[in-house]
């Protein structure tokens, strides 16, 4: 029976992604704008306005600085790219002092890198910073993206009446479809519509490769809180959703700027893998801290975001200020992150044995330490009384491979423990 009702909900939770081939795994790259925002002023500011010269500089240090080789791969456009008028034609265009060579030229150039290139449009009238959107425009500015050899899409929500956002999201996911060209597809879809209902998440990840639920993030300890807690309190709606073609998008990463303390960065990218996110950077790759880029570019980190199975991990317990996040991985791995969220005195203990994935120690498991720094902690039992020591907003990162090949079904399932967590206060 157990097995029947598992496979059954296996079933019906891989709800069918878009067709498009991209984002079998979550998107890594990097994303103009947390740290770089609306700076048009290239008179006052050129090495950081908006421009082309950004983003080839940032292509430039995504191959030199090792970010190519640790799976970054896309350099994305957000707002504030375009010029306020349409062209003769109608289509869309760069502004043509910040942009001289145009994004066809700047797609060139960042293929000739081997890296892809991001653009931003929007769904509504206008986008958010104010310049021409798509609405009415759908098959003109997908043919436009395409012609220019663009790779990525992030579609924005702004200035969308609310009823019409599904439609105006599908209609440009069947545009791009159009035009023959597969371009990974991130929306805000979801975002934009909760004010006022759960939105659908079997049509979202049928029409887009990601999509954005929450606020945007800030660089700061309680936006990434905030963001947590949020999908943490939606995850039995929205854990379901991701997998291969389709990803929730918690936002870009903060790490590397000024707001997170090294714990606090560490806890981002450890909480980032486990929920399977689109990792994409907004920092500056010309000028980031050697600890940073360490984090950023930790491969065992990374293996865990991108790990084939898949799945996307949840909170499993809230225990005296500890916060556990468990991620179901390949070969019956699991990855365990815990979540000191006690934000006074010094690092605490944490007796991860007791956590309900744990039970794939049964009879035995290796146990590897990840973060705050890479350890084998060796072989546990069922029994053991292992225990982590956190910083207070810092996270220990696990992997626990189990140790014999039990022919049960070991994992843990999303919907098992989410209802555990609503019960639990002690494990
Ligand atoms: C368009 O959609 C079809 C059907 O889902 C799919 O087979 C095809 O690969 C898609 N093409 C592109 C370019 O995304
Ligand atoms: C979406 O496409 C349909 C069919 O062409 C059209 O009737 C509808 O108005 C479009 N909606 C939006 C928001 O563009
Ligand atoms: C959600 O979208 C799916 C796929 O497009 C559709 O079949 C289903 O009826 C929708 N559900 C609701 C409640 O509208």
């Amino acid at each position: 029976m157990y097995r029947i009702s598992l496979f059954v909900v296996l079933i019906s939770r891989v709800a069918v992604a878009l067709d498009n081939g991209l984002a079998l795994k979550p998107t890594m790259g990097w994303l103009h704008w947390e740290r770089f925002m609306c700076n048009t002023d290239c008179d006052a500011d050129p090495q950081n306005c908006i421009s082309e010269n950004l983003y080839m500089q940032m292509a430039d240090m995504m191959v030199k600085e090792g970010w190519k080789e640790a799976g970054y791969e896309y350099v994305c456009i957000d707002d504030c790219w375009l010029s306020h008028q349409r062209d003769a034609k109608g289509r869309l265009q760069a502004d043509p002092k910040r942009f001289p060579g145009g994004i066809k030229k700047l797609a060139d150039y960042v293929h000739s890198k081997g890296l892809k290139l991001g653009i931003y449009g929007d769904v509504g009238k206008t986008t958010c910073a104010g310049y021409p959107a798509s609405l009415g425009y759908y098959e003109t500015d997908a043919q436009t993206f395409a012609d220019w050899d663009v790779d990525l899409l992030k579609f924005d929500g702004c200035y969308m009446d609310w009823t019409l956002v599904a439609e105006g999201y599908v209609n440009m996911s069947k545009a791009l479809n159009k035009t023959g060209k597969s371009i990974l597809y991130s929306c805000e879809w979801p975002l934009y519509v909760w004010p006022f209902h759960q939105p659908n998440y079997t049509a979202i990840r049928e029409t887009c490769n990601h999509w954005r639920n929450f606020a945007d993030v800030y660089d700061s300890w309680s936006s990434v809180k905030t963001i947590l807690e949020w999908t943490a309190a939606h995850q039995d709606i929205i854990v379901p959703s991701a997998g291969p073609g389709g990803w929730n998008d918690p936002d870009m990463l903060v790490i590397g700027n000024f707001g997170l303390s090294h714990d606090q960065q560490e806890s981002q990218m450890a909480l980032w893998a486990i929920m399977a996110a689109p990792l994409l950077m907004s920092n500056d790759l010309r000028d980031i801290c050697p600890r940073s880029k360490g984090l950023l570019q930790n491969k065992r980190i990374i293996a865990i975001s991108q790990d084939d199975h898949g799945r996307q991990g949840y909170r499993t317990a809230k225990v005296d200020s500890f916060e556990v996040w468990e991620r179901p991985l390949s070969k019956n791995r699991l990855a365990v992150a815990v979540l000191n969220k006690q934000e006074i005195g010094g690092r605490r203990a944490f007796a991860v044995s007791s956590v309900p994935g744990w039970k794939i120690c049964d009879p035995k498991c290796n146990v590897t330490q990840i973060l705050p720094q890479y350890k084998e902690l060796g072989v546990q039992t069922l029994q053991s009384k292992m225990a982590v020591l956190v910083n207070p907003s810092g996270t220990a990162l696990l992997t626990v491979t189990p140790l014999t090949s039990v022919r049960r079904i070991h994992h843990l399932h999303w919907q098992d423990t989410s209802i555990k967590d609503k019960h639990a206060t002690v494990l």
